[in-house]
């Protein structure tokens, strides 16, 4: 058995081991961690990503955690009609990630954003190793991110914001996406399509000026309202909430309070059922909001933005660990219904294992006091990590590394260190 001392020193290992080169960090204003290095993959910073890393930093590098979050700033659009948005992918220039400029038209980052998590990570560093004056810092970027969404990616006024491209909802090539690109796809050629549609997706939103109001109403443009990137945005908000009060702004904690408890009661409201007593949570898709069928783990991601009843949340644990259930594989948790057609358990996105998304359903079930489910995660994620290593995904069958159109991922992952985080337990709640 490893001790939590030793858990610490390999998820430093693997974290300090994706910084970028020294020629790299030399340029840049704060030092960041690559999603991975190997093979040349994952250079640049990745929105969420960066997000967790600093949740797995706090408990050994409290000042890196910092540098992390705040380095996620530096490439926040600060005019034009998107000023505020946090870019998905910052510092292309500085590592030569040519394709990524030309797909954005950008020379240092992209032009569209992920899972905002990031007030949520600030306010887990703050209680490990508070800094008011890094707080005070990040308040007004955050609070511009947030205004951001509901400015431009709210046009139906529904408190629900809209994503433009899959890229946004970090779930990249998911069964969620399939009928907005249009695609049932079966076998690596069929996923090789669909990765070229999401590239060609791109200079789409570019051509009608990333208005979501406007793709929403395109042919072939992307547009959707996902249950689980709502659920994140109303846990961000009252984690910012959170800061304002630390910040002694009670007013604005009031206020941000009030906007999560909207996000939350418009997820509730528009995108859950419990038909024949299975809990679903619908993704809304296209301007006419159509409720996506597909079965997904996201909709677990739900506790975690508090968006449900207590009964509510009791009936959703009790069905994420039936033993005869549609997330019940060898190892788990995986992304997409195992009873899904298209359900794959160790491709991509199509069924196998996150420990990212691990992280949220453990962090929701702890949010509603299930502390038996939520230590069972911890196993589960345990047991992959034993297996394995820190991979970037997991096969949700074998519980060996994912592929990516037949080839492994990478194996030394910085994300899959939030394993960290839930062996720490809530000693620091
Ligand atoms: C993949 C994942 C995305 C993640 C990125 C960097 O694109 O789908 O969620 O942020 O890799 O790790």
């Amino acid at each position: 058995m490893q001790t939590r001392q030793s858990w610490m020193e390999r998820c430093s290992e693997v974290l300090r081991g994706n910084q970028p080169d020294r020629a790299v960090l030399e340029r840049l204003p704060y030092r960041y961690t690559c999603p991975a290095r190997e093979k040349g993959t994952y250079l640049p910073q990745w929105l969420w990503d960066s997000c967790f890393h600093a949740m797995a930093y706090r408990w050994f590098d409290p000042g890196m955690a910092w540098e992390e979050l705040q380095s996620l700033f530096v490439r926040q659009f600060d005019e034009g009609p998107d000023a505020g948005m946090v870019p998905h992918m910052s510092y292309l220039a500085e590592n030569g990630a040519v394709a990524a400029q030309r797909l954005f038209g950008q020379k240092d980052c992209s032009t569209i954003t992920q899972p905002p998590l990031i007030a949520v990570a600030a306010c887990a560093v703050h209680k490990k190793a508070p800094d008011k004056g890094i707080l005070a810092k990040l308040y007004p970027k955050l609070r511009a991110y947030h205004d951001w969404f509901d400015r431009r990616r709210d046009d139906d006024h529904d408190n629900l914001v809209a994503i433009i491209h899959p890229w946004e909802s970090g779930w990249d090539a998911s069964q969620r996406w399939d009928s907005l690109m249009g695609m049932n796809p079966r076998g690596v050629e069929a996923l090789r399509a669909l990765e070229q549609k999401r590239e060609n997706l791109v200079p789409v939103c570019a051509a009608h000026g990333y208005d979501a109001h406007v793709l929403a109403r395109v042919p072939g443009a992307f547009y959707a309202e996902p249950a689980d990137f709502n659920a994140i945005r109303a846990a961000d908000l009252l984690a910012l909430a959170e800061i304002a009060d630390e910040l002694n702004r009670p007013s604005e904690a009031t206020e941000f309070e009030a906007r999560a408890q909207a996000v939350r009661r418009a997820v509730h409201d528009k995108m859950v059922s419990f038909g024949g007593g299975e809990f679903r949570a619908h993704d809304l898709l296209g301007a006419a909001e159509e409720k996506s069928l597909v079965d997904h783990a996201g909709k677990f991601v739900l506790m975690f933005g508090q968006c449900l009843s207590s009964a509510e949340a009791e009936a959703v644990s009790a069905q994420l660990f039936d033993p005869v259930g549609a997330f019940t594989t060898p190892y788990r948790l995986p992304s997409t219904s195992r009873f899904d057609p298209l359900f794959d358990p160790k491709e991509y996105w199509r069924g196998n294992v996150w420990l990212s998304l691990n992280w949220l359903v453990w962090k929701g079930l702890l949010a509603y006091g299930r502390t038996d489910a939520a230590a069972a995660m911890v196993c589960d994620s345990l047991a992959l990590v034993d297996k394995s290593g820190f991979c970037e995904f997991f096969n949700s069958v074998t519980g060996e590394a994912g592929e990516k159109y037949g080839r492994s991922c990478p194996r030394n992952q910085s994300w899959s260190t939030i394993l960290l985080d839930m062996l720490q337990g809530t000693t620091d709640e």
